[in-house]
């Protein structure tokens, strides 16, 4: 009987297609329903925000340059790579992330934890010549950066096309990106209270050592600096604890 309608199938290409998506399509609910279920997939986690104008600036530098294709921002959960870079990442830390820099190609080191890490003056000298910091280094120099002034008349628009596909940017932080970015870069700016009343736990400094100027390095820098530093682990790990 069973080897009997079996042929059937076999026979009407139609009817095998449709049973074969059905099949296909159980696999895949039973391996994709769950993670909408699970709290370590969707949990909320304390400090994130979105990013400052500036940092959002370094950013789609760090993306026009291609540093992805070299440098993944996604510390995977096995014991190596938490004890080379710091605790695993969480899903909620890349929640404002469009598009998403997790990568696969590790030329160079993970960067979802470089923020803090190393001095601004570390960073730019890297960025410049990276062997002269990294004798052994293969990766390029972005030098221009440093000379390269920071075109950030558009800021406004990048907060917005990011508000309009869910981070929470509202219409103070569009109406003051322009003066947010110009702020972060000068603590004695007159709009540090405002930005500091936007965005916590930011960095207000010049990260390039030129304080005449804002560049694309001090862009990329302010960026590079933040990236990990928002989620407090040790309180994440106390919370997780006693849930
Ligand atoms: C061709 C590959 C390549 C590209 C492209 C590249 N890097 Fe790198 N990067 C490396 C390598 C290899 C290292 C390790 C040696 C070193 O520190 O220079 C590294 C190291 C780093 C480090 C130090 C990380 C640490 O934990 O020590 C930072 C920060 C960094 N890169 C940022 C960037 C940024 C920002 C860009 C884009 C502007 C970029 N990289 C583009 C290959 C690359």
């Amino acid at each position: 009987m069973a080897k009997f309608s079996h042929k059937i199938i076999e026979k009407n290409a139609t009817l095998m297609l449709v049973l074969s998506l059905l099949v296909v399509s159980i696999g895949g609910i039973v391996e994709i329903a769950p993670l909408f279920y699970l709290q370590n997939t969707i949990e909320k986690v304390q400090g994130m925000r979105p990013y400052t104008p500036l940092e959002l600036a370094g950013r789609n530098i760090y993306i026009r340059e291609g540093c992805y294709t070299c440098h993944s921002q996604m510390v995977r959960p096995f014991r190596d790579e938490v004890e080379r870079y710091g605790h695993y990442s969480l899903a909620a830390e890349s929640m404002y992330d469009h598009p998403f820099q997790w990568g696969s190609k590790r030329t160079g080191p993970d960067l979802a934890r470089v923020g803090g890490r190393y001095s601004d003056e570390w960073h730019v000298q890297h960025l410049i010549k990276p062997q002269s910091v990294v004798p052994e280094s293969i990766m390029p120099p972005y030098g221009f950066l440093a000379s390269t002034e920071l075109d950030y008349e558009d800021i406004a628009a990048h907060l917005k096309a990011n508000a309009a596909i869910g981070v929470p940017y509202d219409d103070g932080m569009i109406e003051n990106a322009i003066m947010d970015v110009e702020a972060q870069v000068n603590p004695d700016h007159e709009g540090v209270e405002g930005l500091e009343a936007r965005y916590v736990n930011i960095s207000i400094r010049d990260f390039d050592g030129q304080p005449d100027k804002i560049t694309e390095m001090d862009a990329l820098v302010a960026y590079l600096q933040m990236l990990g530093t928002l989620v407090d682990f040790s309180a994440y790990e106390a919370e997780k604890f006693y849930r």
